[in-house]
């Protein structure tokens, strides 16, 4: 075999291993087989045992339509973003606290969260992350010093100057101007959007592009009303509205707002805040929770905050998903609000309001466990490794006519 074979086989096969990645919905076996966004995940709690690339990300919310105000937009939020399965405490404790995600914050902000849920709490003589009860934290409930996870953000907005992050602050912190401090220290107040130009009536925020032009990419808000006079850090719920949080704002068919918060349809509060996620964290369980039930109560909160989509969605084991999950959330909501389509997938770049593009052929239907191997129709199994299949054809050939040529 000549060196022109070879050097066509070495182009086959490079080829078709760039070409190999699968996308949403395909059946995968690791994460790297799956396409840049996606990683392989199954859904028992939904029946679905098979791997399929499942979407982890987001598209951008700013991608199709730039420029609108802050509140025109959906954010992809973690609750307790902080409280990572499987960490120890910094203080070298184990953690008897349970767990909302799986990956680090620097790791969410990459994959577009964009809005964090954070518990700060005096401890150690600092301000730590911590998940407790009665507003006392124990070496037991301390994740880690909030400065790291502060940084992790800092370095984000850095990173991307295009890019705006929203803290909201369950706020146990009464050590005078404890959390100005360890902003201050993180190096934040740097980006930080000031209360001064948060629309107090309803009105809209200023535009994206006009909080990355002045650099004022930080919006935080805090569960401690005080804190506003004391330390000009936002009052959440003098801006925001918000449904229950935990079981009881997983009812489907209804959006009845947390005790804290004015009713949903209170358009005085510009911005719209849905909670879906359990009281007890089961990340068997949020695959299945963060997709249809999650999608059809995005519709619910719509109808109760007054025709309004909400402009946070926040979930527990924001990866997981039987499909599209809280991306897919996010994405829909994007569509509405952005460019009056049924997902922001199907947005036109500059056409006017409600003019869409045809919805993209959904995914292949949820690929099932079969229960003994051999019922596996062998067509769909070959039709599913068919990238793998050609990879190995590819290099197996080159060694072949290597062999040959020496
Ligand atoms: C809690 O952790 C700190 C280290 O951060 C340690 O000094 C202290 O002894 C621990 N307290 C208990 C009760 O274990
Ligand atoms: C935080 O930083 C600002 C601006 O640099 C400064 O004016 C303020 O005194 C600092 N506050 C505290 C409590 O460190
Ligand atoms: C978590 O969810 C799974 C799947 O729905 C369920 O089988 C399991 O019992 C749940 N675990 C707890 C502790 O509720
Ligand atoms: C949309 O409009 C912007 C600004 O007018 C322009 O830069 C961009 O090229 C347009 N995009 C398309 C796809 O027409």
């Amino acid at each position: 075999m000549s060196f022109k074979f070879q050097a066509l086989f070495i182009a086959a096969c490079l080829l078709s291993s760039s070409a190999s990645g699968l996308k949403i919905g395909e059946t995968c076996s690791k994460d790297g087989e799956c396409d840049a966004g996606l990683r392989c995940d199954s859904c028992a709690a939904n029946g679905n045992t098979r791997g399929r690339c499942t979407r982890i990300q987001p598209l951008d919310p700013t991608s199709k339509v730039k420029g609108l105000p802050f509140n025109q937009y959906s954010w992809l939020t973690t609750h307790n973003s902080f409280a990572l399965s499987g960490e120890k405490s910094a203080t070298g404790s184990f953690i008897i606290s349970p767990t909302n995600q799986e990956d680090s914050v620097a790791t969410q902000l990459t994959n577009g969260v964009r809005g964090l849920m954070l518990d700060l709490y005096d401890f150690e003589n600092d301000i730590w992350l911590c998940h407790s009860t009665g507003g006392k934290c124990y070496n037991f409930t301390a994740f880690q010093p909030a400065i790291n996870v502060l940084k992790e953000i800092r370095t984000f907005l850095e990173a991307n100057p295009s890019e705006i992050v929203t803290i909201f602050i369950e706020d146990y912190v009464t050590s005078p101007q404890g959390l100005t401090k360890v902003f201050n220290a993180s190096g934040l107040n740097t980006y930080w959007f000031p209360l001064s130009r948060m629309p107090k009536n309803g009105g809209d925020w200023p535009t994206v592009d006009d909080m990355v032009q002045k650099n004022q990419r930080l919006v935080v808000f805090t569960s401690k009303s005080s804190k506003e006079a004391s330390e000009g850090i936002a009052y959440e719920w003098n801006y925001v509205v918000e449904n229950q949080y935990g079981d009881g704002g997983m009812k489907a068919g209804s959006c009845p707002n947390r005790a804290e918060s004015s009713p949903m349809n209170t358009k005085t509060k510009s911005l719209v805040l849905q909670n879906y996620f359990r009281n007890s964290p089961n990340a068997t369980a949020s695959c299945a929770d963060n997709s249809a039930p999650l999608s059809s109560m995005l519709t619910t909160c719509y109808e109760a905050a007054g025709k309004r989509w909400a402009n946070f969605v926040a979930v527990d084991f924001y990866q997981r998903s039987d499909g599209g999950g809280a991306p897919e959330a996010v994405d829909i909501a994007n569509g509405h609000l952005t460019c009056g389509c049924d997902n922001i997938a199907y947005c036109k770049a500059n056409a006017t309001f409600g003019t869409c593009d045809a919805p993209k052929i959904s995914p292949p239907p949820p690929a099932a466990a079969s229960t003994s191997p051999s019922q596996v129709p062998t067509s769909i199994a070959s039709l599913d490794r068919r990238p793998v299949y050609l990879q190995w054809f590819c290099w197996t050939m080159l060694v072949t006519s290597l062999l040959f040529w020496l």
